[in-house]
């Protein structure tokens, strides 16, 4: 039977995270530049946003750069930018035509000037889609997100006289970068790497972890409707017994 009919539609995850990971690898396979293997990512980005809207999927979240991926050699950190503006430019018009809204999370002021000016035209020119939202992490570190939301509680409650005693989960999430979008049900991390990077620690908290060995240029439509028929098989206690 083909994957897409074993899929449940009343048991869509409502948030897939993804860790893109393997463009190197696959590039060095072919003998090319690593760059070669983020060129030919883009194409797992458009299988993956595709096969998410055919599920009718609202939230995607993408890790694109983390924080740790400054320290990668400097013609790599720029060229890398370099793509991620051309497909924001590029794809503008097709996410507009295909109702998908850009959202970037991550310390953005940390971006190339130009990086960020395309970023936020492209997020102003799809704010009044309203099939999927494209969650874009970009200089993105869970550890840096939850630093911050700590400093800008503290300012808060200091300045505002509030007694810290109330901060619970529920505030604390209002100060998250992710603050408008549930937690995602289901992260897939491609390339057979079995970590989490810095990415969304406090927000997988209860999501179903997916891996496989596909590097990520590889990755594709039948590979992500795998990853969610695989969710749909697991029991999600969110901490209860499953006597209920
Ligand atoms: C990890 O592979 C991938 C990245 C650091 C970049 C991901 C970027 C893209 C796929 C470009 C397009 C994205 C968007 C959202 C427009 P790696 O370099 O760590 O691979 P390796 O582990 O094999 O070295």
């Amino acid at each position: 039977m083909d994957i897409k009919e074993q899929i449940d539609h009343n048991l869509i995850p409502q948030h897939v995270a993804l860790i893109m990971d393997g463009n190197g690898r696959w590039a060095k396979q072919r003998g090319k530049d690593r760059i070669y293997g983020h060129e030919n990512g883009v194409k797992a980005v458009r299988e993956t946003l595709e096969a998410a809207g055919e599920l009718k999927i609202p939230y995607i979240t993408m890790y694109a750069f983390s924080t740790e991926n400054w320290n990668r050699p400097k013609k790599e950190v720029d060229t890398l930018m370099e793509l991620l503006v051309n497909t924001i430019r590029n794809e503008t018009k097709e996410l507009c035509d295909k109702g998908i809204r850009l959202h970037a999370i991550g310390n953005l002021k940390s971006l190339p000037e130009k990086c960020l000016l395309e970023l936020k035209e492209a997020v102003k020119l799809t704010e009044n889609n309203n099939k999927l939202n494209l969650i874009i992490a970009l200089s993105y570190s869970a550890r840096w997100e939850i630093v911050n939301a700590v400093k800008n509680i503290l300012n808060d409650f200091i300045n505002g006289n509030k007694p810290i005693e109330n901060v619970d989960d529920k505030i604390f999430k209002k100060y998250l970068s992710t603050s408008d979008f549930p937690d995602p049900d289901l992260l897939i991390r491609t390339s057979g790497e079995l970590r989490l990077s810095n990415f969304l620690l406090w927000q997988i908290a209860y999501s179903e972890l997916y891996f496989t060995p596909v590097l990520w240029p590889d990755f594709n439509r039948e590979h992500f409707f795998e990853a969610v028929a695989e969710y749909q098989k697991r029991e999600r206690r969110f901490g209860k017994t499953g006597d209920f």
